[in-house]
């Protein structure tokens, strides 16, 4: 894609999508591993099963999936996307999992690159790819988040493992001249607090020849500090959401539904209290799924649009929050 400038000012949503794998881990199936039990985990988290990619999945070919999906709803003919964006922490290849899924796709007329942002990532992606559209440069997109977390969890570690599960889903979204759709959005890191949520790398000192050293690479497990990573979440993303509504001149009452990233029910309760949206406006699927981490709000998303809670023209106040720490927002009308 060249770059072509067309004259556009906003986005318009055209399709969703998500895949997630077959294999299914209950609270109960948990507990044989580690010392739990699904009423603690159920009333803790609100989570009852995660899915777990098996020895066929990774996160190219779940956003593959997803996004094929999305594309269908959305009626493009493939060649005419010029953007995919992938959110993954967890790319099969760590130079890259969008092109594969490009390639897969057909997609001969996309550029396609990943995005970082664990638990945010979805959010930002989204925020990236509508930069170019509504710039001008490109006009169809697909972002995708797609995660497998399993491959990263310490499965002896009680306190995190319970939380994660598997999944992608991915939104298309089209330039347009008439409307913006994607109403605000916000975006925000903090990395002093860090150290609350890390995968990180694990390296083994080696030597490539006598004198000359060399790291070695690899990465240790999931590191989570629950209950400082909960207090961020219940503080921050009211925060971040009044301020958009109120810099887009929206009240927390015209709001159809609140997606946001699936990681506690607890979590998102308290969020929708602060924010006075009722229980009922608050989607959540995390009993079924869990924290699939880029993956939760399409994930949702694609759910309640094909189950027809989303309609044309709702209200949508999303965010996402997570490791970096990181977090962000958008107003989104669907359509
Ligand atoms: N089963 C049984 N008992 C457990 C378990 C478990 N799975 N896990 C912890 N416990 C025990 C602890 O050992 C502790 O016992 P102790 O008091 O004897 O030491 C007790 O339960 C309470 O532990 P807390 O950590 O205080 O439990 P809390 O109520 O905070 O719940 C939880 C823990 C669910 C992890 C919560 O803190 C949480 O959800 N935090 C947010 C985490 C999160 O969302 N992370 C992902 C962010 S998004 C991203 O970017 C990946």
């Amino acid at each position: 894609m060249e770059g072509i400038k067309f004259n556009q000012v906003g986005i318009a949503f055209k399709g969703s999508g998500s895949y997630v794998p077959d294999q299914i881990l209950t609270n109960q199936k948990i507990s044989q591993k580690v010392d739990t039990s699904d009423e603690w985990i159920k009333s803790r988290t609100g989570i009852s099963e995660r899915r777990i990619a098996g020895f066929g999945d990774n996160v190219s070919e779940m956003g593959y999936k997803a996004a094929l999906t999305a594309i269908k709803m959305a009626n493009w003919d493939i060649k005419t996307i010029d953007l995919i964006v992938l959110a993954t922490s967890t790319p099969n290849d760590l130079f890259g999992s969008a092109p594969s899924i490009q390639a897969k796709l057909g997609a001969n007329n996309a550029v396609a690159f990943d995005l970082t942002a664990a638990c945010s990532g979805f959010l930002f992606a989204l925020i990236t790819a509508s930069q170019f559209l509504k710039g001008g440069s490109f006009k169809r997109a697909i972002v995708i988040g797609a995660d497998q977390l399993s491959s990263f969890v310490d499965w002896n570690d009680r306190r995190s493992c319970i939380l994660f599960g598997d999944g992608a889903g991915a939104l298309a979204i089209e330039a347009t001249s008439e409307f913006d759709n994607l109403i605000g959005f916000d975006m925000r890191t903090d990395g002093q607090r860090g150290s609350f949520l890390n995968l990180p790398s694990k390296n083994n000192e080696d030597s490539i020849i006598e004198n000359i050293d060399f790291l070695s690479g690899g990465f240790a497990s999931i590191k989570m500090n629950g209950q400082e990573v909960y207090k961020f979440a219940v503080r921050e993303v009211p925060i971040i959401l009044e301020k958009l509504f109120i810099r887009n001149n929206y009240s927390s009452a015209e709001i159809d539904w609140l997606v946001l990233h699936q990681a506690n029910q607890r979590i998102l309760d308290s969020v929708g209290d602060r924010l006075k949206i009722p229980r009922e406006k608050i989607l959540s699927n995390l009993d079924k799924y869990g924290n699939t981490s880029a993956a939760t709000i399409p994930l949702m998303m694609d759910e309640a649009i094909r189950n027809n809670r989303i309609k044309q023209n709702d209200i949508i106040a999303t965010s996402g929050f997570g490791a970096g720490l990181s977090w962000g927002a958008a107003l989104i009308k669907w359509g």
